[in-house]
């Protein structure tokens, strides 16, 4: 964007929507908010984090095209910023290519993201980035079938059945043998966010570690896009649901190099402005693409505590066409802070002992509802080393105590 920044609430705002308004949007709200802009914050549900800090709260179906277009023409923001994945992303194609808006990053980045087939089929058979070898399946049939085939064309065991349209971890597990095919089968279709019957299986990869490589697209001062890599960010999944993440991870030259060639060749082709999560496998040397995300990435939260321009304030500069810088503050660690009740209006006890411990800070993001395994806050470290600053962060979450009210 080359025009010039507004003041917001006046014929002049620069007017940013965000689709999908939880913990990460929330941020990105705030950085633009810090700008000036004009912010337009959406989600599912009323009181959602990020319309908490926003100009204005809207509730729509964002899955639903006929509601997200009357959205769009009624509101006529500057740009709209998809947050979560499950919208209605041929709508935006079409308010795009119509010239009515233009979407972050881009429209065709949202549509082939917003399931598992779209970004793997780019990746691995276009851009021909190494991932773990995989097949889409429609029934239990197909699914045993992938495994099994011969030739040297079967996924083999151990394996990972996922819904192609989840995330977090939903409805995802591991298969070692035969009889676990129909449970994973069952865990799928039960655990998909549209009733699709629609899974991947992959072969499983035992890495040594994973990553998420931050990468901006940016306007450099000759007004052309440059791609900048943040440090490696190492992170905890259990089951499939990030709890722990630290920066930098450290990774061996080769290795930090791969791993930025294969971010760049998927960043770059999905194109736009804007931050992408590129999470990566890394064994000794070698490095598989898993997955990206065209937009901040929740193990990049610990960037609040780790570097000058968190990812929230990247993505928020990128997109408005002004310069990033991705430079390491200092080493630090984020860990998550689950509701662990089920229940609404909960409170929080030991915030002050948790803000003891040293090097650290805590979010709180809001939400009206907790459940149990609901990511409710985080809690940020900085520190000389990843192993104190990871000590550090997941001590301070520990000491935060949510509860009924
Ligand atoms: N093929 C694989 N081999 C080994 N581990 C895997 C494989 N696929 C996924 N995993 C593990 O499961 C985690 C979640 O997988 P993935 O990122 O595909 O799911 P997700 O539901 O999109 O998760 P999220 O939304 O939290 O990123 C990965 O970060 C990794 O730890
Ligand atoms: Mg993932």
């Amino acid at each position: 964007m080359t025009t010039p920044l507004g003041t917001p609430l006046s014929p002049h705002a620069t007017r940013v929507m965000l689709l999908g308004s939880g913990e990460l949007g929330k941020e990105v709200l705030i950085a633009l908010q810090r700008l000036g802009v004009e912010t337009i914050a959406v989600d599912r549900y009323e009181n959602a984090p990020g319309q908490q800090v926003a100009h204005h709260a809207r509730t729509i179906t964002m899955s639903d095209p006929a509601q997200l277009k009357a959205l769009i023409e009624a509101e006529k923001p500057h740009l709209v910023v998809p947050e979560i994945e499950a919208i209605a992303t041929p709508m935006l194609q079409e308010l795009e290519s119509a010239g009515v808006v233009r979407v972050i990053p881009t429209a065709r980045a949202a549509r082939l993201t917003m399931d598992r087939e779209g970004i793997r089929r780019l990746a691995a058979e276009t851009l021909g980035v190494p991932t773990s070898p995989y097949r889409f399946c429609d029934s239990l049939e197909e699914l045993q079938a992938a495994i099994d085939a011969e030739n040297g064309e079967g996924i083999g065991y151990p394996c990972i059945v996922k819904p192609v349209m989840s995330s977090s971890g939903k409805g995802q597990s591991k298969i070692d043998g035969p009889a676990d095919v129909k449970k994973a089968w069952d865990y799928a279709m039960a655990g998909g966010r549209v009733s699709h019957g629609r899974v991947i299986v992959e072969g499983f990869i035992d890495f040594d570690y994973e990553i998420t490589l931050l990468t901006v697209r940016a306007l450099d001062a000759k007004a052309s896009v440059q791609t900048q890599f943040c440090e490696p960010i190492g992170h905890v999944q259990v089951s499939g649901d990030y709890v722990e993440s630290w920066q930098p991870h450290p990774m061996s030259p080769v290795a930090l190099k791969k791993a930025q060639q294969i971010a760049k060749a998927v960043a770059d082709d999905l194109g736009g402005q804007g931050l992408f999560g590129v999470e990566l496998f890394v064994k000794g040397e070698e490095v598989w693409f898993s997955e990206v995300s065209p937009r901040p990435h929740d193990t990049g939260m610990v960037t609040m505590a780790t570097q000058w321009q968190n990812e929230f304030e990247l993505h928020a500069r990128a997109i408005l066409g002004l310069p990033v810088d991705t430079t390491l503050k200092s080493a630090g660690a984020s860990a998550v802070i689950y509701g662990g009740v089920d229940a609404t209006g909960i409170v929080f006890d030991g915030v002050a002992d948790a803000l003891q411990v040293h090097g650290v800070d805590i979010r709180l993001f809001g939400k009206p509802e907790s459940f149990v395994k609901r990511r409710m806050g985080v809690a940020l470290a900085h520190a000389p080393d990843i192993d104190t600053a990871r000590a550090n962060a997941k001590e301070a979450a520990s000491r935060v105590k949510p509860r009924k009210a």
